[in-house]
């Protein structure tokens, strides 16, 4: 997979069911040096893992309001390249629709899950300046996805019904 700058740390990626992923996140306040250091981490952590299309911080333990969202590595699938989005609100939402969700913390299974079609966010960027987007479609589900993390939830938790909405996923290699 990507190893793109040998400098950076590859973070240990938590999974279902540590009690950490359960953990509602603390707002990020100092918008240092530190923080954007741990950001390329966690980029790097995050472009190291199986088509890979965000991460959020406490998926590495870390318990603050900041995710990575990259979806241009999709095909068909309209973004913004990658973004660091902090202590991110939605401030408007349209439609739903339902589509298919994996995540680096539940590496064995795959789940159809509702989400709204267009959101609109307000975020911080690494320096603390103000951002507002809007998303729509697989970008917007990822951003949705993501940020759950913030509030300890996973795509399993938004399940209908973990009978006919969970899929295991094929072992490696078959
Ligand atoms: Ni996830």
């Amino acid at each position: 997979m990507a190893e793109r700058d040998p400098e950076r740390s590859l973070l240990e990626v938590l999974t279902y069911p540590d009690a950490l992923l359960k953990r509602v996140a603390e707002p990020v306040e100092r918008f240092d040096a530190e923080l954007r250091d741990f950001i390329e981490d966690l980029a790097h952590t995050m472009e190291a893992g199986p088509a890979a299309v965000g991460i959020a911080a406490p998926q590495v333990g870390r318990g603050q309001r900041l995710v990575i969202v990259d979806v241009s590595a999709r095909p068909r699938a309209a973004g913004h390249g990658r973004l660091v989005l902090i202590n991110p609100e939605i401030t408007a939402w349209e439609g739903h629709a339902v589509g298919r969700e994996g995540c680096l913390s539940v590496p064995d299974y795959t789940g159809n899950v509702i989400r709204a079609e267009r959101i609109q966010v307000n975020a911080r960027d690494p320096r603390g300046a103000a951002l507002e987007f809007a998303f729509e479609g697989f970008e917007a589900r990822v951003v949705q996805h993501e940020m759950d993390h913030l509030d300890g939830l996973l795509f399993l938790d938004r399940l209908v019904s973990r009978r006919s909405d969970l899929f295991a996923r094929r072992p490696r290699g078959a």
